[in-house]
């Protein structure tokens, strides 16, 4: 297992894949609509295995100490094989190196134990997507910021 960004053409080509197969899908949204204006600026993540990947995620970085996190996705058939946390640690990592005290994102309810277990904390409730998709706001403070 490796996790990096996608680099080839074909990687980026499995990687929006992915993220379009698992969160857009099956709400019947089309493809197009996995992506937005900040994917050039942002930093993507991609969990390989075997030339495949398995999991993808984005960091934003909205400013000097806060960091967000996107688009977490893990493959079906590879869900709760400890992928995601794996994934999440290594953006987590990722957000310690560069000095990003505070993490948030906005959780989907089904995946919000999934956080809590990494550490996040629920701020709100947030919005509701294609109208079914309950979202929480979470964030995850650096120990000594809180
Ligand atoms: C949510 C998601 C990213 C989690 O990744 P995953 O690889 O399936 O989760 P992991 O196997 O790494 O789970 C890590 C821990 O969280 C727990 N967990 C994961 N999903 C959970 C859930 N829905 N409810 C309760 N606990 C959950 C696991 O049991 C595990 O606990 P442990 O450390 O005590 O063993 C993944 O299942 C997914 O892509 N789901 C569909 C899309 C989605 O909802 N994405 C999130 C958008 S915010």
């Amino acid at each position: 297992m490796e996790i990096r960004s996608p680099q080839t053409p074909s990687e980026w080509e499995l990687y929006y894949d992915l993220r379009y197969r698992v969160l857009r899908k099956p709400w019947n949204q089309l493809k197009g609509s996995e992506r937005d204006e900040y994917e050039e600026e942002a930093a993507h993540f991609a969990v390989f295995q075997d030339l495949v990947i398995i999991a993808v995620g984005r960091l934003d970085v909205l400013n000097d100490s806060v960091g967000k996190v996107r688009y977490m996705a893990v493959e079906e058939t590879f869900q709760g094989k400890n992928i995601g946390k794996a994934l999440m640690e290594f953006i987590m990592a990722r957000c310690e190196q560069e000095n990003l005290h505070t993490i948030i994102l906005h959780a989907r309810e089904i995946a919000v134990p999934f956080y809590e277990r990494l550490g996040f904390r629920i701020v709100e409730k947030s919005h509701l997507l294609f109208g079914e998709i309950q979202h929480y706001l979470m964030e995850k403070k650096k120990a000594s910021e809180n």
